[in-house]
């Protein structure tokens, strides 16, 4: 096999889109089928704010939260048959990174232009050999703009609030799904507006509206452009 021009042998596939439209799910099923490594850079910024939240640091103070983060081991675990796992600073934080004050605080520091450069950095060198999907808000824009395939992902923020709201229901302390839908549309104007990295496609980015979908209607379009980016 011979490097694309990029010097990479296998693809970067970037999934980008709002929060609940269904990337994660679509990250971890095209990581299995075509054996790829599942990067959620979600969760960096989720274990970052929890260290923050954990320290006391000041979540709109960048200088701080930038040294913070100098100090700070995020690993993210991926194996094609196991669900990744999310190491900060050694211990496994993948449970608690997924509750409300640290989605709330994730949000927060990701705004910080030096807090997004620390962690960019960091997931170029993960993705740089390729063979990854990487999923979060920047990664066809700013983190890979070369890569192979980039995929946007959206869905009608209701659809995406009943989707969260499903994911969380049953469990203790479970919020309402009016709560959840607020949730979410405050999060989705915090993440286009920022001024550094704003949730946006990428010019050249396929657009997937999940809205009215099936899970096998959306794996199976996924599949077919991923399949193209295979070589051989
Ligand atoms: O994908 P997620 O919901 O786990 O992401 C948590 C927060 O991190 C979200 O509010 C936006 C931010 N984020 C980001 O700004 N850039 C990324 N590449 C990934 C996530």
């Amino acid at each position: 096999m011979t490097p694309s021009a990029n010097g990479r042998l296998r693809p970067v596939i970037a999934i980008d889109g709002p929060a609940g439209a269904g990337k994660s799910t679509l990250a971890a099923h095209l990581a299995r089928r075509f054996g790829l490594l599942n990067l959620e850079t979600g969760a960096m910024y989720r274990a970052l704010a929890l260290k923050a939240l954990e320290t006391s640091t000041e979540l709109g103070d960048e200088a701080a939260l930038a040294r913070l983060a100098e100090s700070t081991q995020i690993a993210l675990e991926s194996s094609p048959n196991e669900s990744n796992r999310v190491l900060l600073d050694g211990k496994d934080v993948t449970t608690r990174i997924r509750e409300k004050d640290v989605s709330e605080a994730a949000s927060q520091v990701s705004v910080h232009p030096r807090v997004r450069a620390w962690m960019v950095e960091r997931q170029r060198a993960m993705g740089a050999q390729g063979g990854v999907v990487m999923e979060g808000r920047d990664i066809g824009t700013k983190v890979f703009p070369d890569a192979e395939l980039k995929i946007f992902l959206d869905a009608h923020d209701e659809i995406r609030g009943q989707r969260r709201y499903l994911q969380s229901a049953g469990s203790t302390n479970a919020p309402t799904a009016e709560a959840v839908l607020a949730a979410v549309r405050d999060r989705d104007t915090r993440d286009r507006n920022r001024a550094t990295s704003p949730l946006e496609p990428a010019a050249d980015a396929i657009h997937l509206d999940t809205t009215g979908l099936t899970l096998e209607q959306v794996y199976t379009l996924a599949e077919d452009l991923v399949q193209a980016k295979i070589p051989g």
